[in-house]
């Protein structure tokens, strides 16, 4: 029976166990530049022991996508040579590392990015009301997501992890709470997730056939008139088809934990779900504390990996401390 610590593989890359370190903010990265620190690289480096694979956290793609000081950036070339740095000190531990690339869209904020956010609609959402993006904008955004791509790949980057949950900006397009488009971008479910379906789409094509390409996936949103897993199920199967291999399933416009979850493996069910609609790899959580619901989970084949997030706040050896509470070292 397959468990927490047998190997699995996401498109060509093998990973040694399950337990994928869910991307984290840490406001560890440089005050104004987003860029890599020695502070940041410890933080990663210190995780690293028997971890399967490290995701960082949301990394923004231009400056008017950036959600927070101290925030990883990688919308330049500049930023290259320190992630070069961050994923040679992860990989020396023998762990590989994805990187989440993403953009926060309308929940952004004029007094640190210089100008309105930008949205699918404006609409107040975040702390002001954004402009609404226009077709070419949309177009360019997706152009800059391709070379944020280019720019992973050139640091040596394992994965990428796109962002698409949380309420950020390719949340909010797939979202019809917060897309009122009257264009091809919005209305119908084929036109709300037509530009996450390009990004992946433009990704792909710069990364070749056997880079490993995951979605963060809000799969709900958890809020009424929002995205329901019904939805999901039909973007998950699209997602596949624009080259997606591994799909990480989270929830919640409204930011990275939910308060009304708790539990261990609150967004499993929603996993389960996605993994029966499609062929992706995937990856489920929230809550996860025990080594030994991580294991079950797996064992019951309702998830192929679990994301730890919290867990490995508290305890930087959290999978090195479950591999020896299974007897897997
Ligand atoms: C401090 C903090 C920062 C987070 N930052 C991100 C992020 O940058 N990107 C993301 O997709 N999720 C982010 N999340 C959400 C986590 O990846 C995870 O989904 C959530 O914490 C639930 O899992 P857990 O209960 O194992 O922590 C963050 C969560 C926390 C607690």
């Amino acid at each position: 029976m397959v468990g927490l610590f047998d190997s699995i593989k996401i498109n060509s890359l093998e990973i040694k166990n399950r337990i994928l370190m869910a991307p984290m903010a840490t406001g560890l990265a440089g005050e104004q530049k987003g860029e890599v620190t020695d502070k940041l690289i410890k933080h990663y480096a210190d995780r690293a022991e028997k971890t399967g694979i490290i995701i960082t956290e949301h990394n923004y793609i231009e400056p008017v996508g950036r959600l927070h000081k101290g925030q990883m950036g990688i919308y330049s070339d500049s930023l290259t040579p320190g992630l070069k740095k961050l994923v040679k000190a992860v990989q020396d531990c023998g762990t590989p590392i994805g990187i989440q690339i993403s953009h926060a869209g309308g929940v952004a904020s004029s007094s640190l990015v210089g100008q309105p956010p930008v949205a699918p609609s404006s609409i107040p959402g975040g702390k002001e009301t954004p402009r609404e993006l226009t077709e070419s904008q949309i177009e360019g955004l997706v152009e800059k997501f391709g070379q944020a791509a280019e720019r992973a790949l050139t640091a040596g980057f394992d994965l990428i992890e796109i962002h698409g949950a949380h309420g950020f900006l390719l949340n909010q397009f797939f979202s019809p709470i917060t897309n009122k488009r009257k264009d091809n971008y919005g209305g119908s479910l084929k036109n709300r997730i037509r530009f996450p379906l390009q990004v992946a789409k433009r990704i792909r094509e710069i990364v070749g056939n056997d880079f490993p390409l995951e979605y963060r996936l809000g799969s709900v949103d958890l809020t009424p008139g929002g995205i329901t897993l019904e939805d999901s199920e039909v973007f998950a199967k699209e997602l596949v088809w624009a080259g997606i291999n591994s799909i990480n399933v989270s929830g919640g416009l409204c930011g990275a934990s939910p308060p009304s979850l708790s539990g261990e493996g609150f967004f499993i069910p929603q996993a389960e779900a996605i993994k029966k609609a499609g062929k992706a790899i995937v990856i489920g959580g929230g809550g996860i504390t025990t080594p030994e619901f991580a294991d079950k989970v797996i064992k019951e084949k309702r998830v192929d990996m679990v994301f730890i997030g919290r867990a490995f706040l508290k305890d930087p050896k959290w999978a090195a401390n479950a591999a020896k509470k299974l007897k897997k070292e």
